[in-house]
């Protein structure tokens, strides 16, 4: 038996769980795995909204081909060429070789470097075209860098759904329920957060952009690439998206520190210590040997409050703060409150370079760094206090 769901008249969702694969684009885990999501509309014309992953699913043309029932493919529509997606797009074209394929002219460029044998096929459309299936009526809304230069989303003017590419995709497979109603929200709500800033983020302002010229079409249902069908949590889960794409954030705070030897360690604990002690509840401590980065960036776009503390280690700060500082400033992460800290033992190196990285993000800063030659000594930890508190008083000012 070929297992697809029939998620409205005449579409159906032929997603793969893909629970093999550690690192999604090799860098972001994926300890519960990810979905990749492709849908097929059998109307008067057949269409296939992007594939899959090559090889994720041995059975993927099969299970296309029980629907389609004999007929043949008129069209697919590629909204996305990342290869998560575009995977089977060969595979599809020489099953049906007068498939047409749907895309713009960027489509067609990147088509052309990854599978020049299906530009042939190719059917350029432009901004707002429509595509007549028979009962589902289609538009197509470009979209670009949502999350690649080519990205568009098709509409569905009959059922009011917006196959939307990338955007509000997670990370998680999907354990039996395909609709968001039949799976665990809060579970979904992190990993898209998560999904979000690793790999959407950097193009928060075109997602803005995609969310403009979206406003005028009313949304019941929205298709991801990736995790659940949203159907009764589509206004819950574009508001999300319009604040993560804001860079607006929860009172809270996520504390970062490298630390060798424990002493940048001890400064962490005691200075959440004190911004808990001022009535804040959301705090996360990260060691950032230990926690991946993608955790790290997850928790700086949820929190408004950013502490970050690194020991000094050859006259720079420790290799893998920097590295995520780097991060943060590639992927452009803007208003937050900044409060840094650190360890030394003879020039320092970690809070100096903390402070220029500061510079170049453009944070606020809370409350001046707090230092420290060896060990924190009582004084030292007085200086802490400051910083919690000032962080804590940051965040309630902002209480309404
Ligand atoms: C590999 C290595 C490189 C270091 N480089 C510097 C440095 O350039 N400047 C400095 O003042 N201290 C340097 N130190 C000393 C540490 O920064 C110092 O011991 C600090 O207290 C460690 O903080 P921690 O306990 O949070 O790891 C270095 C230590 C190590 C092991
Ligand atoms: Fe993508
Ligand atoms: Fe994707």
């Amino acid at each position: 038996m070929h297992y697809s769901v029939n998620i409205k008249e005449r579409i159906h969702w032929l997603g793969v769980n893909d629970r093999r694969k550690n690192l999604f684009e090799n860098i972001w885990p994926l300890p519960h795995g990810v979905s990749y999501n492709s849908y097929l509309i059998t109307d008067e014309r057949s269409a296939l909204l992007d594939t899959v992953e090559m090889g994720s699913d041995g059975e993927y043309l099969e299970r296309i081909e029980a629907l389609l029932d004999g007929r043949s493919l008129d069209y697919l529509i590629v909204n996305h060429m990342e290869p998560d997606h575009s995977g089977e797009i060969d595979t599809i074209v020489r099953r049906w070789p007068d498939v047409k394929v749907i895309g713009n002219a960027r489509t067609t460029k990147i088509l052309a470097s990854y599978y020049p044998s299906a530009v042939a096929n190719i059917q350029e459309v432009c901004d707002g075209d429509e595509l007549d299936l028979g009962y589902h009526k289609l538009r197509f809304v470009f979209t670009p860098w949502v999350h690649w230069p080519e990205t568009m989303m098709t509409y569905d003017q009959t059922d009011r759904i917006l196959f939307s590419a990338d955007a509000f995709g997670t990370f998680g497979t999907l354990d039996g329920g395909v609709f968001d109603d039949e799976t665990q929200f809060a579970f979904y709500e992190d990993e898209m957060r998560r999904y979000y800033s690793n790999i959407v983020g950097k193009y928060s302002g075109m997602v803005q952009k995609a969310f403009a010229k979206l406003a005028g079409y009313p949304i019941d249902m929205i298709c991801s690439l990736h995790g659940p069908v949203w159907r009764s949590n589509t206004a819950r889960v574009v508001e999300l998206y319009d604040r993560w794409s804001k860079y607006e954030a929860e009172e809270g705070v996520v504390v970062i520190y490298a630390s060798m030897y424990d002493n940048t360690a001890r400064l962490a604990d005691y200075i959440a210590h004190v911004v808990a002690a001022q009535g804040i509840a959301n705090i996360r401590v990260h060691d950032v040997s230990k926690t991946h980065i993608s955790y790290l960036i997850n928790d700086i776009w949820k929190y408004k409050g950013v502490l970050l503390g690194s020991c000094a280690y050859n006259s720079e700060m420790f290799p893998l703060m920097e590295s995520l500082c780097r991060e943060l400033v590639h992927m452009g992460v803007k208003n937050r409150y900044l409060g840094l800290f650190g360890s030394y033992s003879w020039n320092g190196g970690g809070v100096r370079n903390l402070q220029k990285w500061a510079g170049e993000i453009g944070w606020e800063e809370i409350a001046p760094a707090v230092e420290v030659q060896g060990r924190p000594d009582a004084a030292k930890y007085t200086a802490c206090e400051g910083l919690g508190v000032a962080m804590a008083e940051r965040l309630k000012a902002d209480r309404c």
